[in-house]
């Protein structure tokens, strides 16, 4: 194995393990959620039975919308992440991402930690991977349909991470030319690319300048829920009280605003960041999401109490989400989208 590879699957490793605790959460700064409540719906009409979440997402039927997000590939134990994740996936007929491809640019020996999600999620839409720093290096855009090839994906993400490349001690946090290696890459690829954060969140003028080149999907991965720049800290052992640990921005500032873009241009809206229980869930379509995803959650979840538990998870959060919209008169997420929440200092 070459060094480089090594340096990546050790980093790999580390990241996971860092992501197994709870020590890389934000200290001081929330997702944003608190700050607001749900207006209660005294004259609710709506029959909880008939709420009903299959939606259409790239171009097929998934049951919830929901995505479980991008995390692992490239290593032994993302193997096995990775196939019971994408039989999750597959059990409750749900989108998945793999983690950063990078790993395959090198070479091929750990396709199989990345091929395991098409091979036990058949029908569902998976998402590839891979990250900005890459994007702006590759003299070959061909490597990239490769890369969504081997998955059968239905999207390429491409994640967007300088806070995490700037701490990282053997970071690149080169990115130069970004907006057009983009473009250009849209042009040659076969599938819908998206654009996600992985924890610092996107703003209005950012998401803005990414539709402006023709992406089709933003995942705003807001400020609240991992600090990427907490693992790169912990990774290098430096000082916990870093002031960039909690830099970036909240995940409910990020949908609210990037939401407002519906109007003049056609994308799809993922809320992520921090998402861990049923109401933020709720809150984050409330404020215009048409998906929600996780990450740590889940990772940990499926660590500590397998599969059943992580179907558990996600299906509770959508049964609270139908009481929730019981109580707030929605007969569907559009009209749960529709002013069925207020930020709480209004509400005195
Ligand atoms: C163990 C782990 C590995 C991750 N690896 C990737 C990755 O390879 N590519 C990516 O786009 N995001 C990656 N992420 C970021 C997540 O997709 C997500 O955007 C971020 O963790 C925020 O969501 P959360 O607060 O629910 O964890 C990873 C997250 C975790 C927990």
């Amino acid at each position: 194995m070459s060094t480089n590879k090594n340096l990546i699957s050790k980093r790999k490793k580390e990241q996971l393990n860092l992501c197994l605790t709870d020590e890389v959460s934000f200290k001081n700064k929330s997702n944003g959620f608190d700050n607001y409540d749900f207006i209660h719906c005294a004259v609710t009409e709506v029959d909880l039975n008939e709420i009903d979440f299959s939606t259409e997402f790239l171009k097929k039927n998934i049951s919830l919308p929901f995505l479980i997000s991008c995390m692992t590939g490239g290593t032994e134990e993302a193997e096995n992440i990775n196939s019971r994740l994408a039989s999750v996936a597959s059990e409750l007929n749900i989108p998945i991402g793999v983690g950063s491809q990078r790993r395959l640019l090198d070479g091929d020996e750990y396709n199989k930690s990345y091929k395991i999600i098409r091979e036990n999620a058949k029908s569902v839409p998976v998402l590839s991977n891979i990250g900005a720093a890459q994007i702006v290096q590759l003299k070959d855009y061909g490597i990239v349909q490769r890369l969504v090839d081997l998955l059968e994906a239905d999207a390429m993400v491409i994640h967007l991470n300088p806070l995490q490349e700037m701490l990282q001690l053997e970071g690149e946090p080169y990115f130069k030319g970004l907006l057009s290696s983009i473009y250009n890459l849209k042009q040659k690829l076969n599938v819908p690319i998206f654009i996600k954060e992985v924890g610092a969140g996107i703003s209005l003028d950012s998401a803005k300048k990414l539709l402006e080149i023709g992406v089709d999907g933003i995942d705003v991965a807001g400020a609240g829920g991992t600090s990427w720049a907490g693992v790169e800290i912990l990774r290098n052992n430096k000082k916990r009280n870093n002031q960039f640990w909690d830099w970036g921005l909240p995940t409910s500032y990020c949908i609210r605003n990037i939401k407002s873009l519906k109007e003049s241009y056609h994308f799809t809206l993922i809320g992520s960041g921090g998402i861990n229980n049923a109401f933020d869930n709720a809150k984050a379509f409330a404020l215009g999401a048409d998906l929600t995803a996780s990450a740590r959650i889940i990772l940990q979840t499926l660590t500590n109490a397998g599969s059943t538990a992580v179907i558990n998870l996600i299906t509770n959060r959508f049964e609270t989400l139908k009481k929730i919209m019981f109580l707030t008169g929605s007969n569907n997420l559009n009209e749960l989208r529709d002013n069925k929440i207020i930020k709480k200092e209004n509400l005195y």
